[in-house]
């Protein structure tokens, strides 16, 4: 099959080395030619395991790059439109960038039919507002038909994610488009991809079969909203249970393993922490709050979902500041800056909005994190923080350290080194990554979510 995908981004670029590596000839499309030519010499514009070897593996053969939309779509069976869907001023989706390339589509139809695919993250409704401005822009309405394939890969496991989902869902009107998108996931759900001798194997957990789950646009659409904002719930609710835990003195990682070991309820995104971040999470919440509005339904519970988020940051500086009395002039080690482990990720990160409300309150930082540094020195956080080499760096003369990502190489640190690198032995850890009781017998307090502060005998309790 013949596919152009429009927008090199983070979905756009991972969709693209994977419909090559099932056996598309892939076009992927951007304006911005610094990235254009980044790809063509076969550099990665983003941090994802799997994906350099896709790219020396199938670019300039069956993967190309270009900034020449309209050839690009010409010589395509199906166009996947993976462009950005920021957030605007009023928590709607911004869809500007999905409009434009609808307009920048329709004069390169006309030569035989194209299905048009979402693959963005978008409202209800906008496979049916792509489908009238290809009208309004004089596309014959038998030319092409626009569907919904929305994506549910993670960073971190992108590649694997795309090749060995849970489901795939298709959303789209006619029987054509089905049968199409059908044809190209066929590798998948056949499961004659992951039988291929150079295939990227699968993780753990992969499923066997891949379900295809063919549904109308708006469904679809709504799908993915659904499953963000409910992944989302999962974590605020095992966050709200942790501040119960806190305050009874209970241990939210047991009452996690009760609770999730009810298969109705399930483990999974029930880890206590500090919330959520990351591109999807905080901005589909917001957009889907605002699609139910618009369409006169108030979903209450998602502006909970983001409260509890918010207070959950906030509970973790104020557990900081009940333990270190004054903040101003402390030295803190920070680890992790990314929003989560094994990306390179900062946006909507908890541990950037901590560590600078704690520059605020005056703190002096030194942080590691092993991916997000570059991203990171972008931003401006003045003159009282400093990027360390690594994580026993980052603890060196500080009066506590903080653990603020879930990177695996920070829940197994030599507690006994980072003790005699620390001015004053603590550790903040907001992912829970260490049980309590190894922490205080490296003679460490140790301050973490939802289970009692512990201290090394003879050392004063941790918190006031
Ligand atoms: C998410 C969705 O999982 C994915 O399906 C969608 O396509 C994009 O958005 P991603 O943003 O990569 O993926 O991150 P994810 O792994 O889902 O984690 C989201 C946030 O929740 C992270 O900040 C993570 O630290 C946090 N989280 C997750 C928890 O705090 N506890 C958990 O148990 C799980």
């Amino acid at each position: 099959m013949k596919i152009t995908v429009i927008g090199s981004g983070y979905v756009g670029l991972v969709t693209a080395c994977c419909f090559a590596e099932i056996g598309n000839d892939v076009i992927c499309v951007d304006h911005d030619q610094r990235k254009i030519d980044a790809l063509r010499q076969g550099k990665p514009t983003v941090y994802e395991e799997f994906l350099p070897e896709l790219l020396t593996r199938h670019g300039g053969a069956r993967l190309n790059f270009s900034w020449d939309l309209v050839e690009s779509v010409r010589s395509a069976d199906i166009i996947f439109v993976a462009v950005g869907t920021p957030q605007s001023a009023d928590g709607q989706a911004d869809l500007s960038y999905v409009e434009a390339v609808a307009h920048q589509i329709a004069p390169a139809l006309g030569n035989g039919f194209k299905l048009i695919v979402n693959k963005s993250t978008v409202p209800v409704y906008t496979a049916e507002r792509v489908r009238r401005t290809l009208l309004l822009s004089g596309a014959k309405p038998e030319t092409f038909d626009v569907a919904s394939n929305p994506e549910f890969f993670r960073e971190g496991t992108a590649v694997t994610g795309f090749l060995y989902p849970d489901r795939i869902v298709i959303g789209a009107d006619a029987d054509r488009s089905v049968a199409l998108l059908r044809e190209v996931y066929q590798p998948l759900t056949t499961g004659a991809y992951r039988e291929t001798a150079t295939a990227i194997p699968p993780p753990q957990n992969a499923l066997a079969k891949i379900r295809l789950i063919a549904t109308t646009t708006k469904s679809a659409e709504l799908i993915k909203h659904s499953a963000n904002a409910f992944l989302a719930m999962k974590v605020s609710f095992i966050n709200a249970v942790s501040n119960v835990c806190d305050a009874v003195g209970a241990d939210v990682e047991e009452v996690c393993e009760g609770m999730g070991s009810d298969a109705r309820i399930g483990k999974r995104f029930l880890k206590p922490g500090i919330g959520y971040g990351g591109s999807c999470f905080p901005k589909d919440i917001i957009a889907y709050r605002a699609v139910a509005i618009e369409n006169g339904y108030h979903f209450n519970l998602l502006t909970e979902i983001m409260r509890t988020n918010e207070e959950q940051r906030l509970r973790f500086i104020a557990k900081i500041r009940r333990t270190l009395w004054n903040l101003k002039g402390k030295r803190l080690g920070v680890l992790g800056l990314a929003f989560k482990g094994g990306t390179d990720d900062i946006r909507e990160s908890p541990a950037i909005y901590i560590i600078q409300a704690l520059l605020r309150e005056g703190c002096i930082i030194s942080v590691f994190d092993p991916a997000a540094m570059k991203n990171a020195r972008e931003c401006d956080f003045g003159s009282q923080l400093k990027f360390a080499e690594g994580a026993y760096e980052a603890a060196q003369g500080c009066d506590a350290l903080l653990i603020l990502t879930d990177w695996e190489e920070f829940a197994c640190l030599d507690l006994v080194r980072l003790r005699g690198e620390l001015k004053h032995p603590i550790i903040f850890d907001g992912r829970n990554l260490y049980s309590p009781e190894e922490v205080a017998k490296a003679g460490i307090t140790y301050v973490s979510v939802g289970r009692p502060d512990v201290s090394p005998e003879g050392l004063p309790v941790a918190s006031l």
